[in-house]
């Protein structure tokens, strides 16, 4: 399948992502999850986990710690076979494949903890990710060039631009400091060139108005590169902010799976994770419909 390519990309801007909403059944899923469950011994760390992304959607995880988030993200990306259930990328039946096909079929994510590679340079930990992962177009080995690569992901250079680390290139990974090593890590992973780009807990550590920034490079990301995000993150009120829908895991099941707006106002949401005085303060903000006087 192939996307409609806009800003960044190698078609004029105008094919824009799909809204949610609009999101037709005519228009086939990134990703699709039917009843996953993780088992680890007598404990069910995914129970039975339903999902479906769209092309271009920016969708949210949350829930407490031990949710089953990052064990959720491991099932749909390979790193975890799941014990039961079935995983379709773009159509395709991937279900027990290691990460390798995931990647292939255009899937990248990062990881809880950031894994870089610390002795080397900025700019090398890109070209890992552009000469060995992902999707690997033969004309762009030959050539150097990729007409289906959005000319923001051609070269390990105009990665670091896209992710501000352009001054960094020359230093080891392991000497910029962690926001940048999470920055670094994103570019990693948009260096596989993917469709679909899980974020785990990305804003981590991060301050308050780096967690905003954060934020706005994701929905940047996924404006310009045509990208389908799925983002879990702590960081509930900035989260909620941006947006479109957001899944609400807690102790292994799916309670929830709504716009922001719907998803505060939820009982069992409010009661298992938000409680009233956050859902407060998350309606305020929820991306799909600001409050007056809100910034826009
Ligand atoms: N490899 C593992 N072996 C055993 N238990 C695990 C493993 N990974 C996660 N768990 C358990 O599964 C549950 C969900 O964990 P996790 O997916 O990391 O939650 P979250 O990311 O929402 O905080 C937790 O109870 C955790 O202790
Ligand atoms: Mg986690």
């Amino acid at each position: 399948m192939t996307l409609p390519r806009s800003a960044l990309g190698a078609s004029p801007p105008g094919g824009r992502h799909q809204q949610p909403g609009e999101a037709g059944s005519a228009v086939a899923p990134v990703l699709e999850a039917h009843d996953i469950t993780v088992r680890f011994g007598g404990l069910v760390a995914v129970d039975a986990v339903s999902a479906s992304f769209s092309p271009g959607e920016l969708v949210g995880i949350i829930g407490p710690n031990g949710a089953g988030k990052t064990t959720f993200f491991n099932a749909i990306s390979g790193v975890q076979v799941p014990t039961s259930g079935r995983l379709l990328t773009n159509g395709r039946d991937l279900t027990g494949k290691g990460p390798h096909r995931y990647a292939a079929n255009g899937l990248a994510r990062t990881f809880q903890t950031p894994r870089v590679f610390a002795d080397l340079p900025v700019l090398a930990n890109i070209e890992f990710g552009l000469k060995f992962a992902g999707r690997r177009p033969r004309k762009y080995w030959l050539w150097g060039d990729e007409k289906d690569v959005p000319w923001a992901l051609r070269d390990a250079q105009s990665v670091l631009a896209v992710i501000g680390l352009s001054a960094q290139a020359a230093m080891p990974a392991g000497a910029i400091t962690p926001s940048q090593q999470r920055l670094l890590e994103i570019g990693m992973a948009l260096a596989t060139r993917p469709r679909l780009l899980l974020l785990d807990e990305v804003a981590a550590g991060l301050t308050e108005a780096e967690i905003e920034e954060m934020a706005r490079l994701i929905r940047r990301l996924r404006d310009e590169l045509d990208l389908t995000v799925v983002w879990i993150e702590h960081a509930v009120t900035t989260l909620l902010r941006h947006v479109e829908r957001v899944i609400v895991l807690h102790q292994g099941r799916k309670i929830a799976d709504g716009t922001p707006r719907e998803v505060v106002r939820n009982p069992d949401v409010i009661e298992a994770y938000l409680g009233d005085e956050m859902a407060d303060a998350a309606v305020y903000g929820a991306a799909d419909a600001p409050a007056e006087g809100a910034p826009a």
